[in-house]
Formats: C-alpha cells, structure tokens, sequence
C-alpha cells in the first residue's frame, strides 16, 4: 500500500521497493523517519513529543513565517514564537497526488492555525507542502500563497535533522567562497574550507549559494547525500554539540548530536516579500550516494 493514512500520521511507501519509505506527522507536516533499504536516514531524538504538544526534535521541521526570533520589533512577525508556526500546527492531509514517485500533499491555511498563532500573524495564506519519494531520492516542494489583499514578507527552511555513524567523521562540502553568518559569534565572513568539518558547537548560515552547487554530506570519503535545491539561496548548517544538546529538554540521548548533523536549505538570510494575490515556491530534493563532486573555486 503505497500510502497509508493513520490518525496522526501518513506512511508514503515507494512504489517500486517496499523497504524504502517515509512516516509524516500531521503535527506539522514533519517527516519524522526516511526508512530507506531498510535503514533510518534522519536523526529523530527519543525525547521528541510526537503528540502534538511541542515541535519535533529531529526529522525535517518546517520552518515558516520566520526564521530563529524576529528582532526586529515592529516586524509583523514579531509575536511569533522561534521558527514560527507552520511546524508546531496540524496541517491538513490532502492525500495522494501521484503513483509513480509515491507522491503526497499536505496543507495549511488560516483556518488551520490555533486562535493564539493567528491572533499573532493575520494574514491570508496558503501553504502547499508536495513530498514524494522514490528509489534514492526524497523531494520537498512548498508553495506559498499570498491569498489576501497585502502583501506579507516570510522565511522558509526545511530544517532537516541528518543521521550519521559520528559526526567528527562527517564533511560537508561545497561551500567555500560562501558569505557565511556564524550565529555564534554574530560575525560574518566568507567560507574558506574547503570542507566543513564538526568538532563543536556549529550554527552558520550560507549565504546566497547559487543553485548550481550541489551541497555534499561525506561520511569516511563516502558520499551519503547530495542535496539539490531550488529557489531556496541559503543553507543553515547546525550541531549544537554537548552544552546546547544538555540544554534542550527534548534532545535525548545527550550525547546524540555525535550522531546528528543538520544541513537546512531555505530562504532565511533575507525575507521573501509576497505580493497579494502571488505564489511563491521552493524545494529541495535529498539524493542517496554517487561520487563526491567538487565545486571549489567556480566564481560565477
Ligand atoms: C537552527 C538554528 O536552525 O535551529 C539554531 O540555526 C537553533 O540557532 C536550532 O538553535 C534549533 O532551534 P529550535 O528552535 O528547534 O531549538
């Protein structure tokens, strides 16, 4: 059965191997597991609340209106919690939408929206979350809809939660000569490994990137995924290491982030302005293996 609907949850099975498939909550529309050949690719902590009453630690938040907590006071997004609301609200299940990718969809609008959130940002939206799977790959793809009559500005990230063997054996490449913010040092300055490598607390944002650079997660000189995407300019990449991890009350087992790396495409360095009547969309798609490719030094 390629898609099955359950209370709080939809399983997206491939169409062509029965091992390889996702399990999506309604709480959010968060993938919390990409079971691929039989093995877990996303990093789910065992603290997660799964029942609706916090966002997900692990698997693949949506991250919308806004991105971290808006500083600026007067902005409209300003009341609104970190990462906004779109992960932390039950979205609508719109069924399946294709056979072949095994292709799902899911919804959100205004009437979606607890009273507290929508008191907090009133505008007029749609948000259609499109997610399919296939052999080696796992597509995303958002639209956004202004439906209203202003327009309204938005941050968009797929705040995607990877599982790895040990991070310090983990790189990721592709982003040299990037414009980078490091959060932690509230500094910004352009990217001048060739590689990223963890050995701390890791919290950048990449910015900018052109679409034609394809980020690489590298385990041991292996290639786990190439990561694809389109409209979407920036990339956070985030481990929050052991004082961060010991912190946050839903990050078990405290020494998991050894095991996790987050590698988020989005629109956050800069806000999207939605003109009324508008869409806007983006998407990023997560392909399995293949051979490590380059892209050092290409000044377009
Ligand atoms: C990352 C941010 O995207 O999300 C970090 O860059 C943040 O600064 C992290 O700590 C987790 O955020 P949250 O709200 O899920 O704890």
């Amino acid at each position: 059965m390629p898609v099955e609907e359950l209370e709080d949850r939809v399983i997206l099975t491939d169409a062509n191997d029965s091992s390889t498939k996702l399990t999506i909550l309604k709480f959010g529309a968060t993938i919390i597991s990409w079971h691929h050949k039989g093995q877990e690719k996303l990093w789910l902590s065992q603290a997660a609340k799964l029942d609706g009453s916090k966002a997900v630690r692990g698997g693949i938040p949506l991250v919308f209106p806004i991105f971290g907590k808006q500083k600026d006071a007067s902005h409209p997004t300003a009341k609104l919690p970190q990462h906004g609301f779109a992960r932390n609200n039950y979205w609508e299940f719109l069924g399946q939408t294709k056979e072949t990718p095994s292709t799902v969809q899911f919804g959100l609008g205004p009437e979606q929206l607890d009273p507290d959130t929508r008191s907090k940002w009133p505008f007029d939206f749609t948000l259609i979350l499109t997610i399919s799977i296939s052999q080696d790959k796992l597509h995303q793809h958002i639209e956004v809809e202004n439906t209203g009559s202003t327009p309204f500005e938005f941050n968009w990230l797929f705040h995607t939660y990877y599982r790895v063997d040990d991070i310090t054996d983990v790189l990721v490449n592709n982003l040299v000569d990037i414009t980078c913010f490091d959060q932690l040092i509230a500094e910004q300055y352009t990217e001048k490994s060739p590689v990223l490598s963890f050995h701390e607390e890791f919290d950048r944002i990449y910015k900018n990137i052109n679409q034609n650079r394809t980020i690489q997660i590298i385990d041991k000189g292996k290639v786990l995924y190439n990561l694809h995407r389109t409209n979407l300019q920036d990339s956070v990449v985030w481990n929050p290491w052991t004082a961060k991890a010991a912190g946050m009350a839903d990050f078990e087992p405290k020494d998991g982030f050894h095991n996790m790396v987050c590698v988020e495409p989005g629109h956050v360095s800069s806000m999207v302005v939605l003109p009324a009547k508008q869409k806007w969309s983006g998407a990023q798609e997560i392909e399995i293996g293949g051979e490590i490719k380059v892209q050092a030094n290409i000044f377009e």
